[in-house]
């Protein structure tokens, strides 16, 4: 049994925090589409707000403003290294998941011989699945993990028989925004290690939840998208060290070289030139230090005592952050096994290290669409579709086309607003006549 923690989330304290939950007008809506992406602290907001108005000009140049810019630029990216317990040279702050994995990608390509397999899985996001499969063309074999048909797990034996001594890489998912499942990554990290190839995790749906330790996880490859985090709309990298001098530079050709040779403390690195090319939009990187000053916030606010590490306190923090979700998920479960219309795919798992609190369901003889779309004009928003996780819905016998209707949590959400989508999904089922159904 989970021993709880003597502290207790403070709700009313966190969505103080958001300006959407407090705003007249958005505050009207009940937010259940975190999984797409969540609402962002004042904090972040601020940050922004200060970068566009003081500092908004070429970073890394020898005047005041530019180099205050550019402290803040370098100052978040370190911040958000130390989130996930890497060094500062091994994190790219990139566009988003989707492109920062095309990028690893093509810059791992010269790495792989014909014959070499990289192992995906049934599972995932397909931004985890299509660059992996393009390798394909230079004589990669991809190899798929495939699911339980009925639950979507993914079964560690079924690994053993697709690992072998051509597998170099292994690209799952910490946690399906499907089924919602968490897998054991450090277990499946320490057999792909045994046979010599690489782990590369998508941890996009289990870090708002969870704070993240890739060195504990033993992976090579670790990537977030920070706008589902609270953040701006960005998506961060993890890539061991041991791997940069695999990697072939996907920016300017002259790039590595020059920032190699540069002494300017503050310059960006060779992997973050290497794998970001172009770099990525500059405020949104700056006001990643409002997203430090919310965990901090946070840390501060239900009285831990005080803590070195960023990592640490943001450990503490969805620590009970998860106990409030867990709370939520045991009421939303509690409801829904009263609504014979509607399965959701993936189990009834209330224990958040072994689910996460985004809901796929189907129901009955009413189309998801129809659904997510009356429920908007309530104002509660949820999303319907296939969620670029096909492959996971075609083996679980969903059609992608009409897909699912996705109900997902983030630490702001209230037990009220979640009895509020209850009552009228039970009430638009009823009226649709498909509650029964
Ligand atoms: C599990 C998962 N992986 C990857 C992605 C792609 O992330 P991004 O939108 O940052 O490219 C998503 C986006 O929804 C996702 O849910």
């Amino acid at each position: 049994m989970q021993t709880p923690s003597a502290k207790v989330w403070d709700i009313a304290y966190v969505r103080q925090q958001f300006p959407a939950l407090n705003d007249p007008e958005s505050g009207k809506l009940a937010f259940f589409e975190n999984a797409g992406g969540t609402y962002v602290p004042h904090q972040v907001v601020e940050h922004l707000n200060h970068f566009m108005t003081h500092t908004k000009v070429q970073p890394y140049g020898p005047y005041r403003a530019s180099q205050q810019g550019t402290q803040a630029i370098e100052q978040a990216t370190v911040k958000m290294a130390e989130m996930v317990n890497a060094d500062e040279d091994e994190v790219v702050i990139g566009h988003c998941t989707t492109m920062n994995l095309y990028l690893l990608s093509m810059a791992l390509r010269k790495q792989f011989a014909a014959g070499d397999e990289i192992i995906v899985t049934e599972q995932d996001h397909e931004s985890n699945i299509s660059p992996w499969l393009r390798l394909q063309e230079f004589g990669v074999k991809v190899r798929f993990w495939p699911i339980d048909p009925h639950s979507g797990k993914l079964a560690l034996d079924d690994l053993d028989t697709l690992l072998g001594e051509r597998t170099r890489l292994v690209c799952m998912t910490h946690s399906s925004n499907i089924v919602g499942d968490v897998n054991d990554v450090k277990a499946v990290a320490d057999k792909v290690h045994a046979v010599g190839g690489w782990l590369l995790v998508d941890g996009v749906s289990y870090a708002p939840h969870h704070a993240i330790d890739v060195k504990a996880l033993g992976v090579d490859v670790y990537v977030l998208s920070l706008y589902k985090l609270f953040g701006p709309h960005l998506g961060l990298m993890y890539v061991r060290r041991d791997l940069h001098g695999q990697l072939h530079n996907q920016s300017l050709e002259q790039l590595p070289k020059l920032y190699a040779a540069y002494t300017n403390p503050g310059a960006p690195n060779n992997l973050r030139i290497a794998l970001n090319p172009g770099l990525v939009n500059h405020e949104e990187v700056a006001c990643l230090l409002g997203l430090v000053a919310y965990f901090d916030d946070l840390h501060q606010h239900h009285g831990f005592a005080d803590e070195p590490s960023f990592q640490r306190r943001v450990s503490r923090v969805m620590a009970i952050a998860g106990e409030h979700e867990t709370a939520l998920a045991r009421q939303w479960q509690i409801w829904l096994k009263t609504q014979p219309a509607l399965s959701q795919l993936g189990g009834d798992n209330t224990v958040l290290k072994q689910r996460s609190p985004t809901w796929a369901l189907q129901c009955g003889s009413t189309s998801p669409r129809t659904l997510a779309i009356a429920l908007g004009e309530r104002e509660i928003a949820v999303q319907s579709g296939s969620f670029y996780a096909w492959r996971c819905l075609e083996k679980l016998g969903v059609d992608p086309h009409s897909g699912v209707l996705r109900v997902s949590l983030a630490h702001f959400n209230s037990s009220e607003e979640l009895m509020r989508l209850c009552i009228t999904l039970d009430g638009l089922l009823e009226s649709a006549g498909g509650k029964h159904v």
